[in-house]
């Protein structure tokens, strides 16, 4: 996108400016008399330049104006991950539901995980934390959501042949162990992804983002 077609009309941080910052936008041009009048741009923002993550059309917006915008648009699809070993695999997992737009991640089992692979997406991503399998089971229940277990185990469709419902959990398991037989009975159904190689799983992480991938291919 070329700063003449961002909407919002502020520089979209790319073009080789020689003072520019390498990643995102410097101080928006002027003093604050030539600022936007919108209520969704951080002052300290125009003022100091924006050097997060977020995509061009964001740029300058408070976190809050970007969450709200966020919540306006997000799929109906949830994902969940159990959380018995503090699994690596989950800060990624949040950075990917970030990236397609999940209503929410669920963590089933222990509170704390690893952040660091979220890489601040966590901020934009509703986490809910789940104390057990049963806790988790019940909210979906309670919430109307199908779980659909994803792995790689006896009797798993494959994703390209398996039905996905529009509303519903993605659940995943954690690396090593896979699904615990718990999570496994408050599935309706479980959905694999096909291999050809020769190790017997790809990482957690990377499921999750296939499979929210074919999510979206359906129904976004
Ligand atoms: C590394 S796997 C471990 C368990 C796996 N069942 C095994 O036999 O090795 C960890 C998690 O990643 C996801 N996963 C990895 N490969 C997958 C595949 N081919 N299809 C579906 N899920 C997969 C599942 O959620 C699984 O619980």
């Amino acid at each position: 996108m070329t700063d003449a077609e961002d909407p919002t009309g502020a520089p979209t941080g790319r073009g080789p400016e020689p003072e520019a910052p390498t990643h995102g936008v410097g101080p928006w041009p002027g003093g604050p008399d030539e600022w936007p009048d919108d209520p969704r741009y951080d002052p300290e923002l125009l003022a100091e330049g924006d050097r997060r993550n977020v995509v061009d059309g964001y740029r300058y917006w408070s976190m809050d104006a970007i969450v709200a915008d966020l919540d306006a648009k997000r799929h109906p699809f949830h994902v969940a991950i159990e959380n018995w070993q503090h699994d690596l695999n989950i800060g990624t997992i949040v950075r990917s539901a970030n990236a397609f737009l999940a209503a929410e991640v669920h963590i089933v089992g222990k509170r704390r995980w690893n952040r660091r692979g979220a890489m601040v997406t966590d901020r934009y991503q509703h986490v809910r934390h789940h104390e057990d399998v049963a806790a988790f089971a019940a909210w979906a229940r309670g919430a109307g959501l199908p779980v659909i277990a994803v792995d790689n185990i006896e009797g798993s469709v494959p994703i390209d042949r398996a039905e996905l419902p529009r509303d519903c959990v993605l659940l995943f398991g954690q690396e090593g162990p896979g699904l615990s037989p718990e999570a496994l009975e408050a599935a309706t159904g479980v959905v694999e992804i096909t291999q050809y190689g020769s190790t017997r799983s790809i990482n957690a992480a990377s499921a999750a983002a296939v499979i929210m991938y074919e999510w979206c291919r359906r129904w976004a």
